[in-house]
Protein backbone atom coordinates (compact mmCIF):
# COMPACT_ATOMS: atom_id res chain seq x y z
CA UNK A 1 0.00 0.00 0.00
CA UNK A 2 2.63 2.69 1.21
CA UNK A 3 4.54 0.89 -2.22
CA UNK A 4 1.76 1.92 -4.18
CA UNK A 5 1.34 5.45 -2.86
CA UNK A 6 5.05 6.10 -3.16
CA UNK A 7 4.86 4.95 -6.54
CA UNK A 8 2.34 7.08 -7.31
CA UNK A 9 3.69 9.98 -5.72
CA UNK A 10 6.81 9.67 -8.31
CA UNK A 11 4.68 9.26 -11.16
CA UNK A 12 2.66 12.45 -10.39
CA UNK A 13 6.10 14.19 -10.12
CA UNK A 14 7.52 13.04 -13.21
CA UNK A 15 4.32 14.17 -14.77
CA UNK A 16 4.75 17.47 -13.65
CA UNK A 17 8.17 17.68 -14.57
CA UNK A 18 7.85 16.56 -17.49
CA UNK A 19 4.89 19.21 -18.05
CA UNK A 20 7.63 22.01 -16.68
CA UNK A 21 10.20 20.47 -18.87
CA UNK A 22 8.41 20.24 -21.92
CA UNK A 23 6.74 23.90 -21.19
CA UNK A 24 10.58 25.08 -21.10
CA UNK A 25 12.08 23.38 -24.16
CA UNK A 26 11.20 25.62 -26.93
CA UNK A 27 9.04 24.61 -29.92
CA UNK A 28 9.57 26.28 -32.99
CA UNK A 29 6.06 25.45 -35.10
CA UNK A 30 6.58 24.98 -38.90
CA UNK A 31 3.74 27.18 -40.61
CA UNK A 32 4.38 26.71 -44.43
CA UNK A 33 6.58 23.75 -46.17
CA UNK A 34 6.10 23.00 -49.65
CA UNK A 35 8.76 21.34 -51.67
CA UNK A 36 6.38 20.86 -54.63
CA UNK A 37 7.06 17.47 -55.18
CA UNK A 38 3.70 15.84 -54.74
CA UNK A 39 2.47 17.99 -57.79
CA UNK A 40 0.16 20.32 -55.79
CA UNK A 41 0.53 23.65 -55.41
CA UNK A 42 -0.54 23.59 -51.27
CA UNK A 43 -1.47 27.02 -50.05
CA UNK A 44 0.15 29.02 -52.59
CA UNK A 45 -2.38 31.33 -55.26
CA UNK A 46 -1.72 33.56 -57.51
CA UNK A 47 -2.12 37.44 -56.38
CA UNK A 48 -3.58 39.02 -59.49
CA UNK A 49 -7.29 39.34 -59.07
CA UNK A 50 -9.86 36.96 -60.08
CA UNK A 51 -9.74 36.67 -64.23
CA UNK A 52 -5.99 37.87 -64.11
CA UNK A 53 -4.49 36.13 -66.74
CA UNK A 54 -1.09 34.83 -64.16
CA UNK A 55 -1.13 31.25 -62.87
CA UNK A 56 0.83 28.66 -60.97
CA UNK A 57 1.89 25.47 -62.07
CA UNK A 58 3.61 23.05 -61.09
CA UNK A 59 7.05 22.41 -62.94
CA UNK A 60 8.75 19.17 -62.84
CA UNK A 61 11.03 20.19 -65.56
CA UNK A 62 12.92 22.99 -63.73
CA UNK A 63 13.66 22.02 -59.58
CA UNK A 64 15.80 22.92 -56.99
CA UNK A 65 15.44 19.57 -55.68
CA UNK A 66 13.28 16.90 -55.30
CA UNK A 67 10.47 16.54 -58.61
CA UNK A 68 8.89 19.66 -58.89
CA UNK A 69 8.81 23.39 -58.17
CA UNK A 70 6.63 25.74 -58.68
CA UNK A 71 6.34 28.03 -61.45
CA UNK A 72 4.51 31.52 -61.93
CA UNK A 73 3.72 32.31 -65.29
CA UNK A 74 2.03 34.65 -67.81
CA UNK A 75 2.53 37.31 -65.07
CA UNK A 76 1.81 41.15 -66.04
CA UNK A 77 2.32 43.27 -63.16
CA UNK A 78 5.35 43.69 -60.97
CA UNK A 79 3.90 42.25 -58.24
CA UNK A 80 2.26 39.31 -59.70
CA UNK A 81 3.79 36.36 -57.82
CA UNK A 82 2.77 33.10 -55.47
CA UNK A 83 0.81 34.35 -51.80
CA UNK A 84 0.29 32.46 -49.27
CA UNK A 85 -1.55 32.99 -45.59
CA UNK A 86 0.85 33.05 -42.57
CA UNK A 87 -1.47 33.52 -40.25
CA UNK A 88 -4.95 34.62 -39.11
CA UNK A 89 -4.08 35.43 -35.99
CA UNK A 90 -1.23 37.99 -36.07
CA UNK A 91 0.67 38.71 -32.64
CA UNK A 92 2.84 41.48 -32.25
CA UNK A 93 6.47 40.38 -31.73
CA UNK A 94 6.28 37.10 -33.07
CA UNK A 95 9.08 36.39 -35.48
CA UNK A 96 8.74 34.17 -38.53
CA UNK A 97 12.18 32.60 -39.91
CA UNK A 98 11.77 31.56 -43.59
CA UNK A 99 14.12 29.96 -46.42
CA UNK A 100 13.49 28.70 -49.91
CA UNK A 101 14.70 28.92 -53.56
CA UNK A 102 14.08 31.17 -56.14
CA UNK A 103 15.02 31.16 -59.92
CA UNK A 104 14.57 32.89 -63.24
CA UNK A 105 15.70 31.97 -66.89
CA UNK A 106 14.92 35.40 -69.04
CA UNK A 107 15.07 39.41 -69.07
CA UNK A 108 17.91 41.10 -67.41
CA UNK A 109 21.48 39.10 -65.85
CA UNK A 110 20.44 40.32 -62.46
CA UNK A 111 16.85 40.62 -60.80
CA UNK A 112 15.97 41.47 -57.78
CA UNK A 113 12.82 39.89 -55.96
CA UNK A 114 10.65 41.04 -53.19
CA UNK A 115 9.78 39.35 -50.15
CA UNK A 116 6.97 41.23 -49.19
CA UNK A 117 3.84 40.89 -46.65
CA UNK A 118 -0.38 41.48 -46.80
CA UNK A 119 -1.91 42.31 -43.84
CA UNK A 120 -5.57 42.66 -42.86
CA UNK A 121 -7.41 44.13 -39.83
CA UNK A 122 -10.04 43.13 -37.52
CA UNK A 123 -12.16 46.02 -39.25
CA UNK A 124 -12.95 44.62 -42.58
CA UNK A 125 -13.31 47.83 -43.77
CA UNK A 126 -9.86 48.89 -43.09
CA UNK A 127 -8.05 48.62 -46.57
CA UNK A 128 -5.35 46.24 -46.72
CA UNK A 129 -1.26 47.08 -45.88
CA UNK A 130 1.56 45.67 -48.19
CA UNK A 131 4.96 45.65 -46.70
CA UNK A 132 8.10 45.33 -48.40
CA UNK A 133 10.19 43.39 -46.18
CA UNK A 134 13.59 41.99 -47.46
CA UNK A 135 15.11 42.05 -51.32
CA UNK A 136 17.49 39.17 -52.86
CA UNK A 137 19.10 39.46 -56.30
CA UNK A 138 18.61 36.19 -58.16
CA UNK A 139 21.39 35.60 -61.05
CA UNK A 140 19.35 34.24 -64.48
CA UNK A 141 19.86 30.69 -64.99
CA UNK A 142 20.85 30.01 -61.18
CA UNK A 143 18.57 28.95 -58.20
CA UNK A 144 19.01 32.00 -55.33
CA UNK A 145 18.78 30.74 -51.84
CA UNK A 146 16.38 33.26 -49.89
CA UNK A 147 16.41 33.71 -46.11
CA UNK A 148 15.44 35.73 -43.28
CA UNK A 149 12.96 37.03 -40.62
CA UNK A 150 9.97 38.52 -40.54
CA UNK A 151 8.75 39.77 -36.91
CA UNK A 152 5.16 40.90 -36.71
CA UNK A 153 4.50 44.52 -36.04
CA UNK A 154 3.06 45.57 -32.92
CA UNK A 155 -0.18 47.10 -34.31
CA UNK A 156 -3.23 45.98 -32.90
CA UNK A 157 -5.61 46.13 -34.79
CA UNK A 158 -4.36 44.01 -37.48
CA UNK A 159 -5.60 40.16 -37.76
CA UNK A 160 -4.19 38.71 -40.98
CA UNK A 161 -0.98 38.22 -42.78
CA UNK A 162 0.01 37.48 -46.05
CA UNK A 163 3.37 36.51 -47.66
CA UNK A 164 4.29 36.84 -51.16
CA UNK A 165 7.26 36.64 -53.45
CA UNK A 166 7.37 39.74 -56.46
CA UNK A 167 9.28 41.97 -58.45
CA UNK A 168 10.36 45.56 -57.31
CA UNK A 169 6.99 47.33 -57.41
CA UNK A 170 6.35 49.46 -60.69
CA UNK A 171 3.48 51.30 -61.87
CA UNK A 172 1.79 49.82 -64.41
CA UNK A 173 1.98 52.04 -67.05
CA UNK A 174 6.14 51.69 -66.52
CA UNK A 175 6.06 47.75 -66.67
CA UNK A 176 8.50 46.42 -69.08
CA UNK A 177 8.68 42.85 -70.68
CA UNK A 178 11.70 42.36 -68.34
CA UNK A 179 9.53 42.99 -65.47
CA UNK A 180 7.13 40.38 -66.59
CA UNK A 181 9.08 37.10 -66.48
CA UNK A 182 8.53 33.94 -65.24
CA UNK A 183 9.87 32.95 -61.96
CA UNK A 184 9.75 29.78 -59.89
CA UNK A 185 10.25 28.83 -55.95
CA UNK A 186 10.94 25.53 -53.98
CA UNK A 187 11.99 24.77 -50.81
CA UNK A 188 9.83 26.99 -49.31
CA UNK A 189 9.35 26.93 -45.42
CA UNK A 190 8.58 29.30 -42.99
CA UNK A 191 8.80 28.38 -39.04
CA UNK A 192 7.77 30.59 -36.18
CA UNK A 193 10.26 30.76 -33.74
CA UNK A 194 9.71 30.03 -30.02
CA UNK A 195 9.49 33.12 -28.13
CA UNK A 196 11.88 31.59 -25.60
CA UNK A 197 14.11 32.79 -28.43
CA UNK A 198 13.33 36.34 -28.59
CA UNK A 199 15.72 39.12 -27.94
CA UNK A 200 15.64 40.41 -24.54
CA UNK A 201 16.71 43.65 -23.01
CA UNK A 202 19.61 43.67 -21.09
CA UNK A 203 17.98 45.08 -18.02
CA UNK A 204 21.38 45.28 -15.10
CA UNK A 205 23.54 47.54 -17.47
CA UNK A 206 23.68 51.29 -17.37
CA UNK A 207 21.18 53.69 -19.43
CA UNK A 208 22.74 55.99 -22.16
CA UNK A 209 20.02 59.04 -20.89
CA UNK A 210 21.54 59.29 -17.51
CA UNK A 211 25.03 58.55 -18.51
CA UNK A 212 24.99 61.71 -20.94
CA UNK A 213 22.71 63.72 -18.85
CA UNK A 214 25.11 66.28 -18.12
CA UNK A 215 25.98 66.92 -21.51
CA UNK A 216 22.96 66.25 -23.92
CA UNK A 217 20.04 64.60 -24.63
CA UNK A 218 20.61 60.98 -26.66
CA UNK A 219 17.57 59.99 -29.18
CA UNK A 220 17.11 57.48 -31.85
CA UNK A 221 14.95 57.42 -34.82
CA UNK A 222 12.22 54.64 -34.32
CA UNK A 223 9.63 52.96 -37.05
CA UNK A 224 5.61 52.79 -35.26
CA UNK A 225 6.04 49.50 -34.62
CA UNK A 226 9.21 50.01 -32.20
CA UNK A 227 6.88 52.25 -30.01
CA UNK A 228 4.39 49.51 -28.21
CA UNK A 229 5.57 49.61 -25.10
CA UNK A 230 4.67 45.66 -24.71
CA UNK A 231 7.38 44.95 -26.67
CA UNK A 232 10.75 44.46 -25.79
CA UNK A 233 12.30 46.91 -28.41
CA UNK A 234 10.18 49.73 -26.69
CA UNK A 235 11.75 48.69 -23.18
CA UNK A 236 15.07 49.14 -24.84
CA UNK A 237 14.02 52.64 -26.42
CA UNK A 238 12.74 53.40 -22.88
CA UNK A 239 15.34 52.04 -20.98
CA UNK A 240 18.22 54.04 -22.99
CA UNK A 241 17.17 56.87 -24.71
CA UNK A 242 15.55 60.37 -24.21
CA UNK A 243 14.63 61.75 -27.26
CA UNK A 244 12.92 60.60 -30.27
CA UNK A 245 11.98 61.10 -34.17
CA UNK A 246 10.63 59.00 -37.04
CA UNK A 247 12.42 56.92 -39.55
CA UNK A 248 10.33 57.44 -41.82
CA UNK A 249 6.80 58.16 -40.87
CA UNK A 250 7.28 61.75 -40.48
CA UNK A 251 7.99 62.21 -44.38
CA UNK A 252 6.12 63.81 -46.63
CA UNK A 253 4.61 60.79 -48.62
CA UNK A 254 3.97 59.27 -45.59
CA UNK A 255 1.89 62.26 -44.18
CA UNK A 256 -0.07 63.33 -46.95
CA UNK A 257 -0.11 60.29 -49.36
CA UNK A 258 -3.05 62.03 -51.74
CA UNK A 259 -3.52 65.88 -51.64
CA UNK A 260 -5.18 66.83 -49.29
CA UNK A 261 -5.96 63.72 -46.96
CA UNK A 262 -3.25 63.66 -44.26
CA UNK A 263 -2.57 60.35 -42.62
CA UNK A 264 -1.85 60.56 -38.55
CA UNK A 265 -2.45 57.44 -37.13
CA UNK A 266 1.57 56.11 -37.30
CA UNK A 267 2.93 59.86 -36.72
CA UNK A 268 1.12 59.81 -33.81
CA UNK A 269 1.91 57.02 -32.23
CA UNK A 270 5.22 57.99 -32.46
CA UNK A 271 4.45 61.74 -30.89
CA UNK A 272 2.11 60.46 -28.34
CA UNK A 273 5.01 57.39 -27.24
CA UNK A 274 7.34 60.39 -27.31
CA UNK A 275 4.78 62.44 -24.92
CA UNK A 276 4.36 59.43 -22.52
CA UNK A 277 7.72 58.51 -21.77
CA UNK A 278 8.67 62.15 -21.54
CA UNK A 279 11.23 61.97 -24.49
CA UNK A 280 12.05 65.13 -26.73
CA UNK A 281 10.49 64.76 -30.10
CA UNK A 282 12.11 66.21 -33.17
CA UNK A 283 10.01 66.06 -36.43
CA UNK A 284 11.85 64.65 -39.74
CA UNK A 285 11.11 66.56 -42.45
CA UNK A 286 8.85 68.90 -43.17
CA UNK A 287 10.31 68.86 -46.90
CA UNK A 288 12.12 66.58 -48.76
CA UNK A 289 12.90 65.49 -52.39
CA UNK A 290 12.83 61.73 -51.19
CA UNK A 291 10.03 60.28 -49.86
CA UNK A 292 7.49 62.66 -51.48
CA UNK A 293 4.46 61.49 -52.89
CA UNK A 294 4.23 62.21 -56.70
CA UNK A 295 1.15 64.58 -56.56
CA UNK A 296 3.05 67.36 -55.28
CA UNK A 297 5.21 68.21 -58.19
CA UNK A 298 2.54 67.31 -60.64
CA UNK A 299 -0.30 69.57 -62.38
CA UNK A 300 -3.61 69.02 -60.96
CA UNK A 301 -5.36 68.66 -64.15
CA UNK A 302 -2.38 66.95 -66.25
CA UNK A 303 0.22 64.79 -64.16
CA UNK A 304 3.14 64.49 -67.15
CA UNK A 305 3.16 68.60 -66.40
CA UNK A 306 4.93 70.13 -63.92
CA UNK A 307 2.90 71.55 -60.76
CA UNK A 308 3.10 75.61 -61.42
CA UNK A 309 5.56 78.16 -58.89
CA UNK A 310 2.21 78.98 -57.45
CA UNK A 311 0.47 75.88 -56.71
CA UNK A 312 4.10 74.13 -55.42
CA UNK A 313 4.40 77.36 -53.00
CA UNK A 314 0.87 77.00 -52.03
CA UNK A 315 0.91 72.96 -51.50
CA UNK A 316 4.05 73.21 -49.48
CA UNK A 317 3.21 76.33 -47.04
CA UNK A 318 -0.23 73.42 -46.20
CA UNK A 319 1.85 70.70 -45.63
CA UNK A 320 4.68 72.18 -43.08
CA UNK A 321 1.78 74.65 -41.20
CA UNK A 322 -1.22 71.61 -40.98
CA UNK A 323 1.83 69.39 -39.25
CA UNK A 324 3.47 72.32 -36.82
CA UNK A 325 0.10 73.72 -36.12
CA UNK A 326 -1.29 70.17 -35.06
CA UNK A 327 2.38 69.02 -33.06
CA UNK A 328 2.39 72.57 -31.12
CA UNK A 329 3.69 72.07 -27.57
CA UNK A 330 4.63 68.64 -28.60
CA UNK A 331 7.48 68.34 -31.29
CA UNK A 332 9.98 70.41 -29.85
CA UNK A 333 12.23 70.73 -33.02
CA UNK A 334 11.92 70.20 -36.75
CA UNK A 335 13.83 69.45 -39.52
CA UNK A 336 12.65 71.96 -41.91
CA UNK A 337 14.64 71.34 -44.95
CA UNK A 338 16.63 68.45 -45.63
CA UNK A 339 19.59 67.89 -48.06
CA UNK A 340 18.64 71.53 -50.43
CA UNK A 341 22.22 71.18 -50.86
CA UNK A 342 24.14 69.23 -53.68
CA UNK A 343 27.40 67.39 -53.44
CA UNK A 344 28.55 69.23 -56.43
CA UNK A 345 28.37 72.93 -55.28
CA UNK A 346 25.79 74.88 -54.63
CA UNK A 347 21.41 74.18 -54.31
CA UNK A 348 20.69 70.28 -55.20
CA UNK A 349 18.73 70.48 -58.33
CA UNK A 350 16.66 68.15 -61.02
CA UNK A 351 20.43 66.94 -61.76
CA UNK A 352 20.52 65.18 -58.40
CA UNK A 353 16.83 64.07 -58.11
CA UNK A 354 15.11 67.53 -56.46
CA UNK A 355 12.89 69.66 -58.72
CA UNK A 356 12.38 71.73 -55.46
CA UNK A 357 15.48 74.26 -56.33
CA UNK A 358 14.03 73.97 -60.33
CA UNK A 359 10.34 75.49 -59.55
CA UNK A 360 11.01 77.66 -56.84
CA UNK A 361 14.43 79.03 -56.31
CA UNK A 362 15.96 79.16 -52.90
CA UNK A 363 13.09 81.06 -51.74
CA UNK A 364 11.15 77.63 -50.85
CA UNK A 365 14.19 77.34 -48.14
CA UNK A 366 13.10 80.92 -46.56
CA UNK A 367 9.32 80.20 -46.90
CA UNK A 368 9.58 76.96 -45.28
CA UNK A 369 11.37 78.42 -42.10
CA UNK A 370 9.11 81.75 -42.24
CA UNK A 371 6.00 79.14 -42.50
CA UNK A 372 6.98 76.94 -39.59
CA UNK A 373 7.76 80.11 -37.51
CA UNK A 374 4.29 81.28 -37.86
CA UNK A 375 2.19 77.81 -36.98
CA UNK A 376 4.84 77.94 -33.90
CA UNK A 377 6.91 80.68 -32.34
CA UNK A 378 8.46 78.17 -30.29
CA UNK A 379 9.77 74.69 -32.06
CA UNK A 380 13.22 74.84 -32.96
CA UNK A 381 13.57 74.99 -36.41
CA UNK A 382 16.65 72.97 -38.27
CA UNK A 383 18.28 72.92 -41.73
CA UNK A 384 19.20 69.51 -41.93
CA UNK A 385 22.24 67.89 -44.53
CA UNK A 386 24.55 65.15 -44.60
CA UNK A 387 27.94 64.64 -45.59
CA UNK A 388 28.52 68.07 -43.96
CA UNK A 389 31.67 66.87 -42.09
CA UNK A 390 33.71 65.35 -44.98
CA UNK A 391 32.65 67.22 -47.86
CA UNK A 392 34.46 70.89 -46.78
CA UNK A 393 33.24 72.52 -49.78
CA UNK A 394 29.30 71.62 -48.57
CA UNK A 395 30.26 72.29 -45.47
CA UNK A 396 31.12 75.81 -46.47
CA UNK A 397 28.11 76.11 -48.52
CA UNK A 398 25.89 75.27 -45.70
CA UNK A 399 27.42 78.00 -43.37
CA UNK A 400 27.17 80.61 -46.52
CA UNK A 401 23.73 79.58 -46.65
CA UNK A 402 23.12 79.85 -42.94
CA UNK A 403 24.50 82.98 -42.69
CA UNK A 404 22.57 84.63 -45.25
CA UNK A 405 19.51 83.45 -44.12
CA UNK A 406 20.60 85.26 -40.98
CA UNK A 407 21.46 88.33 -42.01
CA UNK A 408 17.81 87.98 -44.18
CA UNK A 409 16.16 87.25 -41.07
CA UNK A 410 14.94 84.11 -41.51
CA UNK A 411 14.01 82.09 -38.67
CA UNK A 412 16.69 79.35 -38.73
CA UNK A 413 17.91 77.90 -34.97
CA UNK A 414 20.06 75.04 -35.66
CA UNK A 415 22.40 73.01 -38.35
CA UNK A 416 21.27 69.23 -38.07
CA UNK A 417 24.40 67.63 -39.05
CA UNK A 418 22.99 64.28 -40.46
CA UNK A 419 26.33 62.26 -39.77
CA UNK A 420 26.05 59.23 -41.61
CA UNK A 421 29.43 57.88 -41.08
CA UNK A 422 31.49 54.54 -41.30
CA UNK A 423 34.29 53.03 -39.34
CA UNK A 424 36.58 54.79 -41.71
CA UNK A 425 35.80 58.65 -42.17
CA UNK A 426 35.44 61.14 -41.94
CA UNK A 427 38.18 62.17 -39.21
CA UNK A 428 37.33 62.99 -35.73
CA UNK A 429 39.00 66.72 -36.47
CA UNK A 430 36.78 67.42 -38.95
CA UNK A 431 33.74 66.19 -37.04
CA UNK A 432 35.40 69.07 -34.23
CA UNK A 433 35.74 71.46 -37.22
CA UNK A 434 32.27 70.91 -38.35
CA UNK A 435 30.53 71.70 -35.02
CA UNK A 436 32.99 74.78 -34.70
CA UNK A 437 32.24 76.55 -37.88
CA UNK A 438 28.42 76.15 -37.26
CA UNK A 439 28.56 77.21 -33.89
CA UNK A 440 30.23 80.47 -34.84
CA UNK A 441 27.63 81.58 -36.80
CA UNK A 442 25.68 81.77 -33.34
CA UNK A 443 22.76 78.83 -34.14
CA UNK A 444 23.14 75.46 -32.50
CA UNK A 445 24.31 72.20 -34.13
CA UNK A 446 22.04 69.24 -33.77
CA UNK A 447 23.43 65.73 -34.41
CA UNK A 448 20.07 64.51 -36.59
CA UNK A 449 21.37 60.74 -37.55
CA UNK A 450 24.16 59.44 -36.06
CA UNK A 451 24.80 55.68 -37.29
CA UNK A 452 28.62 54.26 -38.50
CA UNK A 453 28.67 51.96 -41.22
CA UNK A 454 31.12 48.69 -40.80
CA UNK A 455 31.77 49.16 -44.05
CA UNK A 456 34.46 51.59 -46.00
CA UNK A 457 32.31 52.08 -49.46
CA UNK A 458 29.76 50.22 -51.38
CA UNK A 459 32.16 48.08 -53.15
CA UNK A 460 32.98 45.74 -49.77
CA UNK A 461 31.40 42.86 -49.71
CA UNK A 462 28.64 41.72 -47.06
CA UNK A 463 30.45 40.38 -44.01
CA UNK A 464 29.70 39.79 -40.12
CA UNK A 465 31.27 42.29 -38.41
CA UNK A 466 34.68 40.80 -36.97
CA UNK A 467 36.05 41.71 -32.87
CA UNK A 468 37.89 44.40 -34.84
CA UNK A 469 35.30 46.08 -36.66
CA UNK A 470 33.28 46.12 -33.68
CA UNK A 471 36.42 47.77 -31.71
CA UNK A 472 37.50 50.11 -34.39
CA UNK A 473 33.75 51.53 -34.31
CA UNK A 474 33.66 51.64 -30.21
CA UNK A 475 37.46 53.50 -30.48
CA UNK A 476 35.46 55.97 -33.11
CA UNK A 477 32.04 56.15 -30.81
CA UNK A 478 34.08 57.04 -27.89
CA UNK A 479 36.15 59.61 -29.69
CA UNK A 480 33.08 61.18 -31.60
CA UNK A 481 31.56 61.48 -28.10
CA UNK A 482 34.11 63.13 -26.51
CA UNK A 483 34.24 66.01 -29.33
CA UNK A 484 30.09 65.92 -28.74
CA UNK A 485 30.77 66.47 -24.92
CA UNK A 486 32.98 69.15 -25.49
CA UNK A 487 30.79 70.83 -27.65
CA UNK A 488 27.72 70.47 -25.56
CA UNK A 489 30.09 72.30 -22.77
CA UNK A 490 30.86 75.20 -25.32
CA UNK A 491 26.82 75.49 -25.86
CA UNK A 492 26.80 74.28 -29.02
CA UNK A 493 25.08 71.35 -29.19
CA UNK A 494 22.15 69.50 -26.58
CA UNK A 495 21.02 66.87 -28.50
CA UNK A 496 22.36 63.82 -30.62
CA UNK A 497 20.10 61.33 -32.38
CA UNK A 498 21.30 57.73 -32.98
CA UNK A 499 19.72 56.99 -36.68
CA UNK A 500 17.71 53.67 -34.87
CA UNK A 501 18.03 51.94 -31.70
CA UNK A 502 19.51 48.57 -32.84
CA UNK A 503 21.38 46.82 -35.94
CA UNK A 504 18.45 44.82 -36.54
CA UNK A 505 16.21 47.68 -38.58
CA UNK A 506 18.96 50.20 -39.77
CA UNK A 507 18.08 51.08 -42.65
CA UNK A 508 22.05 50.57 -43.78
CA UNK A 509 20.99 46.82 -44.22
CA UNK A 510 19.91 47.85 -47.23
CA UNK A 511 21.04 50.93 -48.57
CA UNK A 512 24.03 51.75 -50.35
CA UNK A 513 23.84 47.82 -51.27
CA UNK A 514 20.43 46.03 -50.91
CA UNK A 515 20.06 42.86 -48.52
CA UNK A 516 24.09 43.83 -47.20
CA UNK A 517 23.66 43.90 -43.45
CA UNK A 518 25.54 46.49 -41.61
CA UNK A 519 25.85 46.74 -37.47
CA UNK A 520 26.08 50.64 -37.33
CA UNK A 521 24.50 50.78 -33.64
CA UNK A 522 24.85 50.90 -30.19
CA UNK A 523 23.05 47.67 -29.95
CA UNK A 524 22.72 44.54 -31.89
CA UNK A 525 20.46 42.63 -33.88
CA UNK A 526 19.40 41.03 -30.21
CA UNK A 527 19.32 44.25 -28.38
CA UNK A 528 22.50 43.57 -26.82
CA UNK A 529 25.23 46.54 -25.80
CA UNK A 530 27.51 46.38 -28.26
CA UNK A 531 31.56 47.30 -27.53
CA UNK A 532 30.33 50.75 -28.84
CA UNK A 533 28.22 51.34 -26.44
CA UNK A 534 30.57 50.65 -23.49
CA UNK A 535 32.54 52.79 -25.35
CA UNK A 536 30.66 55.50 -24.16
CA UNK A 537 29.12 54.31 -21.04
CA UNK A 538 31.99 52.91 -19.35
CA UNK A 539 35.39 52.39 -21.41
CA UNK A 540 37.33 50.59 -19.13
CA UNK A 541 34.46 47.64 -19.90
CA UNK A 542 36.11 47.19 -23.55
CA UNK A 543 39.60 45.48 -24.17
CA UNK A 544 41.83 47.25 -26.98
CA UNK A 545 40.15 51.04 -26.30
CA UNK A 546 42.74 54.03 -26.35
C1 LIG B 1 16.09 56.56 -44.54
C2 LIG B 1 15.29 55.58 -43.71
O1 LIG B 1 16.03 55.22 -42.57
C3 LIG B 1 14.97 54.35 -44.55
O2 LIG B 1 14.15 53.46 -43.83
C4 LIG B 1 14.28 54.77 -45.84
O3 LIG B 1 14.08 53.65 -46.67
C5 LIG B 1 15.12 55.80 -46.57
O4 LIG B 1 15.39 56.89 -45.72
N1 LIG B 1 19.06 60.72 -44.71
C6 LIG B 1 17.82 61.08 -44.25
C7 LIG B 1 16.86 60.04 -43.78
O5 LIG B 1 17.55 62.28 -44.12
O6 LIG B 1 15.55 60.42 -44.01
C8 LIG B 1 17.14 58.71 -44.42
O7 LIG B 1 16.30 57.74 -43.80
C9 LIG B 1 18.60 58.35 -44.28
C10 LIG B 1 19.47 59.38 -44.98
Amino acid sequence: MRKTKMLFVLLALLVAAGGILSAQTFKNVTVIKNSFDDGKVGGWAHRGHPGSEEKLIIDTAVKKVGSASLKITNRTKTWHGPIHLLTDNAVAGDVYAFSGWIYYNQGPENQAFTFSVERSFKDPNEAHKYANILSFQAKKGEWTQIKGEYTVGADPTQKNIWVYFELPYKADDLVTDNDKIDFWVDEIEFIKLDPALKPKVQLDIPNLGDTLYDWFSIGTAVNPDEVDPSQQKAQLIMKHFNALVAGNAHKMDAIQPQEGKFEWRDADRIVEFGMLTGMRVRWHSLQWHQQAPAWLMQDPKDPNKRVSKDLLNQRLKTHIQTIVKRYKGQVESYDVVNEVLSDKGGFRTAAEGSLWYDILGKEFIFNSFKWAREADPYAQLVINDYNLESDKRKRQDMYNLVKEMLAAKVPVDAVGIQMHISNTAPSVAEIKETIDLFASLGVQVVITEMDMSIYASANDAKRTPTANDLLVQAQRYKDIFAVYKAAAEKGQLDLVMIWGPSDDTSWLNDFPVRGRTDAPLLFDTRFQAKPAFWAIVDPSKVKGLR
